[in-house]
C-alpha cells in the first residue's frame, strides 16, 4: 500500500514528535525534511557551495549528530531559499512518500509542493510565544547563558524568513487540516493526528 501523510508547520509547533508518532502507531516510514536542509546547511557551514552541498548529501549525512544547533538551524534556513537546493531534494523526498507500507514526512512544503497528492495533510501550528517556550526548554541545559527573549527573537526571524520566501514558503495547503497545539498536551495533539489520519486509511 502507497500512503502519504504530510505535516507541515513552523519551527517546534510539535511537528517532529506528531510525526514519529503517527507513523509508529500505524507503522510507517518517517522522514524529517528538514534534516536534509540541516545536512546541506551543515556542509555550508564546513566551506562546501550550498547547491554542490545539497546534490552531494548522502545517507551518512543525515545521521551526524550536529544537525540539531543553532548555527546549523540558521544554515538550514538561509540554504532552504535557493531554488537549486529544494530541487536537488525533491526527487529523494517523492519517492520516500511513494514507498510501500506507508510514509509521513514532516516539513515545511510537503502538502504544497513535495506530495500535493498526499492522502493526509496536516499543518501543525502554535503561538510563537509557546514554541519559543518549548524550544526554550529543550535547549536552556545546553546553553544556560540563553535567554527565552533570545529563542523568541530567533523563532520570529525563522518563520519570517521561511514564511516569506519567494520558493515553496511555510503555508498550509488548502485542503490540509489545521492543528493548532498551543493549548494542547502531546498525547492530545497525537491522538487528534491519529484519528485524523484513521479517518483518510482505505477500508
Ligand atoms: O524543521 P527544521 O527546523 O529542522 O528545518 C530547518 C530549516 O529547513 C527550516 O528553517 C526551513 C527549512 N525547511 C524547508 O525549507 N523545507 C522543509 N520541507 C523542511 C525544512
Amino acid at each position: 500500500m502507497q500512503f502519504t501523510v504530510a505535516i507541515d508547520g513552523p519551527a517546534a509547533a510539535g511537528k517532529g514528535t506528531i510525526s514519529k508518532a503517527v507513523a509508529a502507531h500505524f507503522g510507517f516510514a518517517h522522514l524529517d525534511t528538514g534534516l536534509l536542509y540541516r545536512a546541506t546547511g551543515r556542509r555550508v557551514l564546513d566551506g562546501e557551495a550550498p547547491i554542490a552541498a545539497a546534490q552531494a548529501l548522502t545517507p551518512a549525512d543525515l545521521a551526524r549528530d550536529d544537525l540539531r544547533t543553532a548555527a546549523v538551524a540558521e544554515a538550514a534556513s538561509r540554504v532552504a531559499v535557493i531554488p537549486e537546493v529544494r530541487a536537488a531534494l525533491v526527487e529523494f523526498q517523492r519517492s520516500f512518500a511513494r514507498r510501500e507500507g506507508g510514509a509521513v514526512l514532516d516539513g515545511r512544503d510537503i502538502g504544497t509542493v513535495i506530495c500535493p497528492e498526499a492522502e493526509v495533510k496536516l499543518f501543525v501550528t502554535a503561538s510563537a510565544e509557546v514554541r519559543a517556550a518549548r524550544r526554550f526548554a529543550e535547549l536552556k541545559q545546553a546553553d544556560p547563558s540563553l535567554s527565552l527573549a533570545q529563542v523568541l527573537a530567533d523563532v520570529r526571524a525563522r518563520d519570517e524568513r521561511d514564511s516569506s520566501r519567494a520558493e515553496a514558503p511555510l503555508k498550509p495547503a488548502d485542503d490540509a487540516i489545521l492543528l493548532d497545539t498551543s493549548d494542547l498536551s502531546i498525547e492530545d495533539a497525537v491522538a487528534k493526528a491519529v484519528a485524523a489520519v484513521e479517518a483518510a486509511l482505505p477500508g
